[in-house]
């Protein structure tokens, strides 16, 4: 009896995380880790905590995983999948990023991430914060008709924030997809950043009290959603 307890706590806590194991494009939800690199997190489902860990940037140290690559066009919708719900209150940025080559045997280093797509949080000057991707069991975006074709990652991001008034806070939860693009355009995503390297912590959409006092604003971290 005296197990009970604790045994209970684990899945609780456990059963709040989450991962990003599949696509959804055309209707289907795609079979977890196939086109999505299985992350280091995909039994614990535990956030990255440290901004200037390489694991912020697919979470990938562990495993070493790849991926095959999922064939879209531009201008189509896109979703990702969680395998539960982003069950925290935070927020979400897609980036994008290109390969040189083949985006199988491509890390994703150097100044190569735009942003796509974002959910920040809804503030009103003080009465009340509140965060649209909170609950949500996938995010979709449109893949940007600009965007030149060729083979990408596509690296989803939820910041957890209830526990983010504090430095290092912040949860985290990320992965990476593989996907080639065809039927794009000839326009150049900007502004473009390293991950890691494109946060320190500090940031107030990152070191923030959600609760108390009520934010009066908020600030997205990162750079512009790229709109091609
Ligand atoms: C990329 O590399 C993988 C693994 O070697 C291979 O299976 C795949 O066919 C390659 N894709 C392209 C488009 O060359």
């Amino acid at each position: 009896m005296k197990l009970a307890f604790p045994l209970v706590l684990t899945f609780a806590v456990v059963s709040a995380h989450y991962t990003f194991p599949s696509f959804i494009y055309n209707g289907v939800t795609t079979e977890p880790w196939l086109y999505n690199r299985r992350t280091n997190n995909y039994w614990s489902q535990a956030p990255v905590t440290d901004v200037k860990s390489i694991d912020l940037r697919c979470y990938t140290s562990i495993t070493g995983a790849t991926a095959s690559t999922l064939s879209v066009t531009a201008g189509s919708k896109l979703g990702i999948q969680t395998d539960g719900s982003i069950f925290h209150p935070g927020v979400v940025n897609i980036y994008m990023a290109k390969a040189p080559g083949n985006v199988t045997s491509w890390d994703g280093s150097g100044a190569v991430w735009f942003k796509v797509y974002e959910i920040s949080a809804v503030t009103d000057d003080g009465s009340s914060i509140t965060f649209p991707s909170e609950g949500l069991p996938s995010v979709t975006f449109t893949i940007p008709k600009a965007l030149p074709s060729g083979q990408y990652l596509v690296r989803t991001e939820a910041i957890a924030l209830h526990s983010a008034s504090s430095f290092g806070g912040a949860q985290f939860y990320v992965g990476c997809g593989q996907i080639s693009v065809t039927g794009g355009g000839n326009r150049t995503p900007k502004p473009l950043v390293s991950i890691p390297g494109l946060y320190t912590g500090n940031e107030p959409g990152i070191l923030i009290n959600i609760y108390w006092p009520i934010p009066t604003s908020y600030v997205q971290p990162g750079p512009a959603v790229w709109r091609g």
